[in-house]
């Protein structure tokens, strides 16, 4: 077996085996604490703590670690099962300066050692347009790799403004059946925000919709 099968069958076995664990954990209110070492870390942990991270050490990033942090990006659901993200790597620091001109929000891509343009091909797109939801997902589960495995990473947005989306398109000399949907810029992480709970139970509604009173509270009677 190659290193590389081996770790995304490491990172799948050892999820398998600790998810039940973890929702037992989680249901019992166990959400803050310590956040666990890379590699070590339960998914709902890792969905829990993940937060955006814009600033990298020098550390390079292995072909194995970004292998596997891919392979859980094309792991995520799409529409039909059709699969229709496309990864292009960006190493090169003009490149990553360029992202920077292209999208203002991404100035601080030219420090980090990598950049993944997470793509659509719209030719294997046959249930009507849904390449971009499943594009998004692969681009999540990206991001909750990357925490997982101790790198930090951030989604910077491309699709769907039009300028970001012909800028990355020239950039990565795309053909037009190739559209750009975000650049998830990674590196090992010199900076660590905090987790951040933001469950919001006025965001529920139980059966149908509910009005709420100004305490965020269903109306009664409603
Ligand atoms: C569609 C999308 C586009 C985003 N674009 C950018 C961006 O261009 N630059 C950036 O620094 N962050 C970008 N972000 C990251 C958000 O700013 C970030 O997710 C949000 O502030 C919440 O913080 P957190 O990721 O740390 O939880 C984007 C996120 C999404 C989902």
């Amino acid at each position: 077996m190659s290193k590389e099968t081996s770790l995304g069958r490491r990172l799948v076995l050892r999820a398998s085996a600790i998810l039940p664990l973890a929702l037992c954990a989680r249901a019992a209110g166990a959400v803050t604490g310590p956040v666990p070492l890379a590699g070590e870390m339960d998914p709902l942990t890792a969905i829990l703590t993940r937060r955006s991270v814009r600033s990298y050490t020098n550390r390079p990033v292995s072909e194995e670690t970004l292998r596997a942090v891919l392979r859980a990006g094309m792991s995520a659901p799409s529409a039909g099962n059709e699969q229709p993200w496309v990864c292009v790597i960006i190493r090169d620091k003009a490149a990553l300066a360029k992202a920077g001109e292209i999208n203002p929000y991404a100035k601080f891509a030219v420090q980090a050692p990598l950049a993944v343009l997470v793509c659509g091909d719209t030719t294997l797109d046959r249930t009507g347009g849904f390449w971009p939801l499943d594009c998004a997902a692969c681009t999540q589960n990206m991001l909750l790799a990357a925490h997982a495995l101790g790198l930090g990473a951030v989604w910077t947005g491309i699709w769907p403004l039009p300028e970001r989306m012909e800028g990355f398109r020239t950039l990565a000399g795309l053909p037009s059946f190739i559209v750009p949907l975000a650049l998830v810029v990674m590196g090992y992480p010199a900076e660590h925000p905090g987790p951040e709970d933001r469950f919001k139970a006025e965001r529920i509604h139980q059966g149908r919709w509910q009005e709420r009173g100004a305490d965020g509270e269903p109306e009664p009677g409603r």
